[in-house]
Formats: C-alpha cells, sequence, structure tokens
C-alpha cells in the first residue's frame, strides 16, 4: 500500500470526501460551535469556567480552526490546548458536563454521521485534556500489618 503523501492537495482531497461523507464543512462547524458555546456559557457548571474569555469571537476563531484541523484536516490550527485548560482547574466533573453538551448540541445540529464524526473526535481530544491536566489518585495505602 502506499503511504498517504502529506501534501496540502491530499489534506484538501480527503478533507471533501470527509464532508461529502458527514455533511461538515467550515460555516457548519461554525455555526455548530456558537450554538455550543452559547449553551456552554449559559451552563451553571461550565460557565464559571469561561467567565474569563474576553473576546468570544476571537474564541470562535480559534476553535473554528481548531476543529477545522481535527476534522476536516485544513491544517489551520498551531495551538497548544493543554496550555490553554491548565489555569481553570477543570474536574472530571467538567468535562462529563462538557462532552454531554457537546453531543445534545451535535445531534440537534449536525447530521448523524457529524454528529459521530465530531463526537468521537471530541471524547478523545477531552479524554487526552483531562489524562493530562487532573492527577490520576495514588493507590490507596496498606493499613499496616
Ligand atoms: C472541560 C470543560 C472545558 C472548559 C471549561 C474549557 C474552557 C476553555 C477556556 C476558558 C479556554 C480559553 C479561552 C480564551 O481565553 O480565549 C479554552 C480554550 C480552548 N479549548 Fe477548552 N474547555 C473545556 C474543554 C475542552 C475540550 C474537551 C476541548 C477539545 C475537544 C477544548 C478545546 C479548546 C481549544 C482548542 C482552545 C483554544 C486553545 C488555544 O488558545 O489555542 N476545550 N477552553
Amino acid at each position: 500500500m502506499q503511504p498517504i503523501p502529506e501534501t496540502a492537495e491530499r489534506r484538501a482531497a480527503l478533507g471533501q470526501e470527509i464532508t461529502a461523507r458527514t455533511g461538515l464543512d467550515a460555516a457548519g462547524i461554525e455555526e455548530f460551535l456558537r450554538a455550543f458555546y452559547g449553551a456552554a456559557r449559559q451552563d451553571p457548571l461550565l460557565g464559571p469556567a469561561f467567565a474569563g474569555v474576553e473576546d468570544w469571537e476571537g474564541h470562535i476563531a480559534t476553535l473554528t480552526r481548531f476543529w477545522g484541523s481535527v476534522a476536516l484536516l485544513a491544517g489551520t490550527y498551531h495551538g497548544q490546548p493543554m496550555q490553554a485548560h491548565r489555569p481553570l482547574a477543570l474536574t472530571p466533573a467538567h468535562f462529563a458536563r462538557w462532552l454531554a453538551l457537546f453531543e445534545a448540541t451535535a445531534r440537534a445540529r449536525l447530521t448523524a454521521e457529524g454528529a459521530d464524526y465530531m463526537l468521537e473526535r471530541a471524547r478523545r481530544i477531552a479524554r487526552s485534556l483531562e489524562l493530562g491536566l487532573i492527577p490520576m489518585p495514588l493507590p490507596a495505602r496498606r493499613a499496616p500489618a
């Protein structure tokens, strides 16, 4: 089997295949993200974590580039999500709520294929962020004999 050439043309062709298969495109992703973050800001648990965001249009633009790269292989995002979340003191409950809201918004706004596709990626990324940000509890100490 030939390796996939890492060229802009090849990425663009794969992106078009993904759009054909899932209905996802850059404009649809941005619309979905506006709905998702609109709801996240109102959420009792997530809202306070977003209270420090000063430039919402900038955040939506960054996230649109992020998801364009993750979902459509657009190569438009070059940030460091792990560092961006470090100061927020997120807990497992934040991640569970974030994913539940992401799923509800995806199911309401995207095609079934598009929602499945976005969710699979969101779950994987959330898991790796959660593992990177939240220290694992130490194993319980054995009682002294
Ligand atoms: C667990 C709940 C989460 C909360 C409360 C949260 C909150 C935030 C906040 C406050 C920022 C900084 C925005 C700014 O100052 O402009 C941010 C950035 C970002 N978040 Fe989250 N986030 C969460 C989970 C996630 C997950 C699961 C993903 C990906 C699947 C994600 C992707 C990103 C990205 C890509 C950025 C931009 C980083 C950069 O500056 O390049 N977040 N998030």
